[in-house]
């Protein structure tokens, strides 16, 4: 049984906190894509923790947490993450594994995804510097660095003195940066290979072995949908494919074992980085959602463009990731809004259009037409029963459901783990 969490926006839809809270039901949480991009937030007993690779259903003593081979792991990054972990007091040990054919995240890929993004100046994406883009390349351009390679020292070296040899070339002569030498970087991540052996496993193999005995799955998406390499705001995306089939390739299951996906959408919408975003406020309502969600990067701390709910992204979601239910988080940061707005179409070029278009130049030149509805006033974080939340919060979700075509079986009213309400 396996279902999968996903983001049907641009991230930051609070797929940790979801997947926290679902995992008390599963036995084994799974991300598949992405890497130290992600930040995921989960609050338990006051305390704050943000994943960037480890999956978030970690605080429960009875999960596994698996990091498939569809992620990029930046060992530094994956280390922090741990060292804070152990701060913190989360005992991982024997319930935590790493991907063998997983690739990795070197120094000179954070370098150059910095330094590229750079040099694309005002049509800069904005990465979040973490060496994503440019991990994926190698993977793709086949000279990539595997769990596998990097666990064994002589073939760890002979990749990086190939991989090297480009890098320096460009970090050289067209960058004019000082070049990586291989000795150093072998020596700097050396530390981390003990720890990387005692976790790698065929994970591929794990999984469709615990499907078998009727383990119980969640498969964690990072980012959202509209940051696909394919179906996203290309190229203002990030490298992977977020949507449920990325949860395939990057687990290594097929795809009739999955029993269910589950959408994530924020109550509103967000954005970090560059690319277009039709239902973006430009008034002070921006600063005023911002502020009351909270709406500052989990990995990179930029502040968040804010938007309305934009319903024609969310059910285009629905379909190509084949959502049976939806989850709405943060329902509570609209209150004290006099009206809220749903964007529901979109007019380009004075003709209307229904469906989210895949062409960019469009998506970036659409206007939207907006439906007003009614706020309220009243702090909704403490409600715990459905029936009891505002009457216009709850036409606000009926309406919601009505435009998106999906069920909406919960909403989520604060950042805790109690504070989610079934439907
Ligand atoms: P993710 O990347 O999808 O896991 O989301 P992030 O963790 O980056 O961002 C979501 C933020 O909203 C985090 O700070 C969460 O603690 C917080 N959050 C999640 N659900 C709610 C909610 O229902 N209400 C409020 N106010 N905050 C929430
Ligand atoms: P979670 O999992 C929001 C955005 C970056 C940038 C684009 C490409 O927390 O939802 P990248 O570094 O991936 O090459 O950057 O993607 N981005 C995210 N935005 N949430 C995320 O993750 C993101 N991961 C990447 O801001 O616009
Ligand atoms: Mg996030």
């Amino acid at each position: 049984m396996i279902t999968v969490v996903i983001g049907t926006q641009w991230g930051d839809e609070g797929k940790g906190k979801i997947i926290d809270t679902l995992a008390t039901q599963h036995d084994i949480v799974a991300r598949y894509q992405g890497g130290a991009n992600a930040g995921h937030t989960v609050v338990y007993n006051n305390q704050k923790f943000i994943f960037h690779l480890v999956p978030s259903g970690i605080l429960h003593k009875h999960v596994v947490g698996i990091l498939g081979n569809g992620i990029v792991i930046d060992p530094a990054s994956f280390f922090q993450e741990l060292t804070d972990m152990e701060k913190q007091g989360i005992d991982f040990s024997k319930r935590l594994f790493i991907a063998q054919n997983a690739h990795i995240t070197l120094t000179y890929h954070k370098i150059l995804d910095q330094i590229e993004d750079a040099k694309r100046g005002s049509g800069k994406l904005g990465t979040t510097g973490r060496g994503i883009g440019t991990t994926y390349t190698d993977k793709y351009g086949r000279i990539g660095i595997r769990v596998s390679d990097f666990i064994n020292e002589s073939v760890f070296i002979n990749k990086l003195k190939t991989a090297l040899e480009l890098k320096n070339y460009l970090f050289q002569e067209y960058y004019k940066k000082s070049i990586i030498s291989v000795e150093n970087l072998a020596d700097e991540y050396s530390k981390y290979r003990e720890k990387f052996k005692e976790m790698a496993i065929d994970t591929s193999y794990y999984l469709n072995q615990a499907i078998d005995k009727g383990k119980r799955i969640l498969a964690e998406g990072a980012q959202g949908t509209f940051l696909d390499i394919d179906f996203g705001t290309y190229p203002f995306v990030t490298a992977s494919n977020p949507i449920s089939g990325g949860a395939c390739t990057g687990l290594g299951i097929g795809p009739k074992k999955i029993t269910k996906v589950i959408g994530v959408a924020k109550a509103y919408t967000t954005r970090v980085g560059m690319g277009p975003f039709p239902t973006e406020i430009n008034d002070e309502i921006n600063q005023t959602l911002r502020t009351a969600g909270n709406e500052f990067g989990a990995t990179t701390g930029r502040p968040r463009r804010c938007g309305w709910f934009d319903a024609i992204i969310v059910r285009y979601a629905t379909v190509l990731n084949g959502i049976d239910e939806l989850i709405i988080t943060k329902l509570d940061v609209l209150s004290g809004l006099k009206t809220i707005k749903i964007g529901v179409k979109y007019i380009y070029n004075d003709q209307s259009v229904d469906i989210y278009p895949l062409d960019t130049e469009i998506f970036e030149n659409v206007d939207v037409e907006y439906e007003e509805m009614q706020g309220w006033d009243t702090n909704i974080n403490n409600i715990s029963t459905y029936k009891d939340l505002p009457t216009a919060a709850k036409k606000y979700i009926d309406r919601i459901e009505e435009l998106v075509g999906t069920k909406i079986t919960a909403v989520s009213v604060g950042s805790a783990r109690e504070q989610i309400i079934a439907r």
